[in-house]
């Protein structure tokens, strides 16, 4: 416990879910994606909870535990419940859905799409209006899981109207929340005007210590992230921007190396 002692925030959170919903460990688990050798400390789902699975990962920069990092680099691997229901997954960089900077993707077209959310309730989230950018290092497809690798840079903190809020990474803690859905978003080509249905392959928060996230070669490993796919938000544009070499494509037949 002696983790939660630095965030007050992640106490409450904790006292408030444990009474109700089995919480995932917070301890984070050191995972080098092959393809790119970027190592992140992750933190994973398991199959009972979320069904297929669910894993969240961060890498950051080297002085992320003194100095609070404005940026990460993302790892998101989710399922698919099958070739239709292929589903959204996201993270709440503040942990609860709401007041906080939400990341969404969904697999579509044979691509990872994303999309930046914020809300004040517990009902759709609007587009997130403050400057973060995601920019794609990799994305991977297969029918049961789709894996993203993603630079988010101006993420970890925000602002939307009035109401801002941040993570920081010198507390050596975040607070992070998982959503998952089995249904795809609905007007899936324009992630700034997609529909959602609730997350019903599951939600939580938790408090996700950082050890192995800071990495000398962060700066490195941002040069990996080239790719702005943005989909398609009308009859006359098409498909999304071009994919660079260091971006990794497998196709649902091929088989993805990412566990
Ligand atoms: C139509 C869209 C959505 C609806 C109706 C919705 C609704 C809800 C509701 C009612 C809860 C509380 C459930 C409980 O306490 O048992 C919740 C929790 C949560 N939601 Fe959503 N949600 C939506 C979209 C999203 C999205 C897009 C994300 C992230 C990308 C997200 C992330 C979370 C997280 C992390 C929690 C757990 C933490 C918390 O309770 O604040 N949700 N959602
Ligand atoms: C930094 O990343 C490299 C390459 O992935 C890895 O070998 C090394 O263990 C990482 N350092 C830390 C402190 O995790
Ligand atoms: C996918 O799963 C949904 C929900 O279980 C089901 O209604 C639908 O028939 C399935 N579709 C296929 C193609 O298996
Ligand atoms: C937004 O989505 C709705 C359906 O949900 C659609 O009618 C409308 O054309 C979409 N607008 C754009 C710009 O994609
Ligand atoms: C799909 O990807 C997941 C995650 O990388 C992997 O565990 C699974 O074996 C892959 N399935 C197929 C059929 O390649």
């Amino acid at each position: 416990m002696r983790f939660f002692a630095h965030a007050s925030a992640a106490v409450a959170a904790v006292a408030l879910f444990s009474s109700t919903s089995i919480a995932q460990s917070g301890t984070p688990v050191a995972y080098t994606d092959p393809d790119t050798g970027i190592t992140f400390d992750t933190w994973t789902v398991s199959e009972t909870l979320s069904e297929g699975g669910y894993t969240f990962g961060m890498a950051l920069p080297s002085d992320a535990l003194t100095t609070d990092a404005t940026e990460f680099i993302g790892y998101l691997l989710c399922s698919s419940h099958n070739s239709t229901f292929t589903g959204w997954c996201g993270v709440s960089l503040g942990g609860f859905m709401t007041d906080s900077l939400l990341v969404l993707a969904y697999p579509y077209g044979g691509d990872i799409l994303t999309s930046f959310r914020y809300t004040t309730g517990y009902y759709m989230p609007d587009v997130y209006t403050g400057d973060a950018e995601l920019t794609q290092i990799s994305s991977t497809i297969n029918s049961t899981h789709y894996a993203l690798i993603f630079r988010c840079s101006n993420c970890l903190q925000w602002t939307q109207d009035s109401a801002s809020g941040s993570a920081s990474t010198s507390a050596g803690l975040l607070d992070l929340g998982w959503a998952q859905s089995f249904p795809a978003p609905g007007n899936p080509s324009c992630p700034s005007n997609i529909s959602l249905l609730y997350h019903d392959n599951g939600h939580n928060i938790f408090a996700a210590t950082l050890e192995n996230a800071p990495n000398a070669s962060y700066t490195d490993w941002t040069a990996l992230a080239q790719t702005t796919v943005t989909g398609s938000c009308s009859t006359t544009t098409t498909a999304t921007t071009a994919t660079p070499t260091s971006s990794v494509r497998v196709s649902a037949s091929a088989s993805a190396t990412l566990k």
